[in-house]
């Protein structure tokens, strides 16, 4: 049995723990030949809050609730499970269009054209299972966390790397905007931008360190 957090600092500390354990679990997960499911997306859930909140730890919300700062109205709690099926019968056919995705983004001898054109699928795949789950809000808290964390799990999964998209401060806004615009218009590009950013960031670190190692040998 887990102990209930005494303090709002004891639970802020152990949501901060659930998210590196969650962040871990991906990594794990991605590198696996498991299938990614919606059953992997309350995983991450539940690595995330099994201290903080075990209550909703992986669990659908059962109450209906407004997201903070923002127009959409998230669907009544009694839709989420058809709703949530219907998500994992679309991601099964996407994730099967995707089959060859890994193979190409870390093959040796296929032309940048077709590498690019592959992270470009990747990555709109990343942003609609972002989008499915902050749309449908399937959980009591903790669903953009959630989401960026899954979003990871399908970039990880094809060759890529995790990254942090920036929500704090004055980045806030232009990521709910991101969201936002798919709520009005379907429309993906600020969230593709977002990640395509993240990525560039990550990589970019990785590729300075790699020509500094070679430059001194
Ligand atoms: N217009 C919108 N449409 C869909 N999702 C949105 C919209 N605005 C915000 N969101 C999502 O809702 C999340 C907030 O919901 P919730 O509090 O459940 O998540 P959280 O993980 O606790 O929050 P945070 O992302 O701030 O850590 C935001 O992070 C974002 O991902
Ligand atoms: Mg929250």
């Amino acid at each position: 049995m887990v102990e209930c957090p005494r303090s709002e600092e004891e639970l802020q500390k152990r949501e901060a723990i659930g998210v590196i354990r969650a962040s871990r679990f991906v990594r794990k997960f991605a590198r696996s030949h498991k299938g990614i499911s919606i059953e992997t997306i309350k995983e991450i859930h539940r690595e995330i809050f099994k201290d903080a909140w075990p209550d909703i730890a992986g669990k659908y919300r059962t109450e209906n609730l407004e997201i903070t700062d923002s127009s959409h109205v998230p669907p009544h709690h009694s839709k989420i499970n058809d709703l949530m099926n219907e998500r994992e019968v679309e991601l099964q056919k996407k994730l099967q269009a995707l089959d060859k995705a890994e193979g190409i983004i870390r093959g040796k001898n296929v032309s940048m054209a077709k590498v690019h054109q592959t992270v470009e699928r990747v990555i709109h795949l990343a942003a609609w299972l972002h989008y499915s789950i902050t749309c449908v809000h399937p959980f009591r808290d903790g669903n953009g966390r959630t989401a960026r964390l899954a979003a990871n799990l399908i970039l990880e999964r094809y060759g890529l790397i995790g990254i942090s998209i920036k929500v704090e401060k004055e980045n806030k806004n232009r990521y709910r905007q991101a969201l936002a615009q798919i709520d009005h218009a379907d429309d993906y590009k600020p969230l593709v931008s977002l990640i395509y950013e993240g990525l560039k960031e990550r990589y970019d670190g990785v590729a300075v360190k790699q020509y500094g190692a070679k430059q001194s040998s």
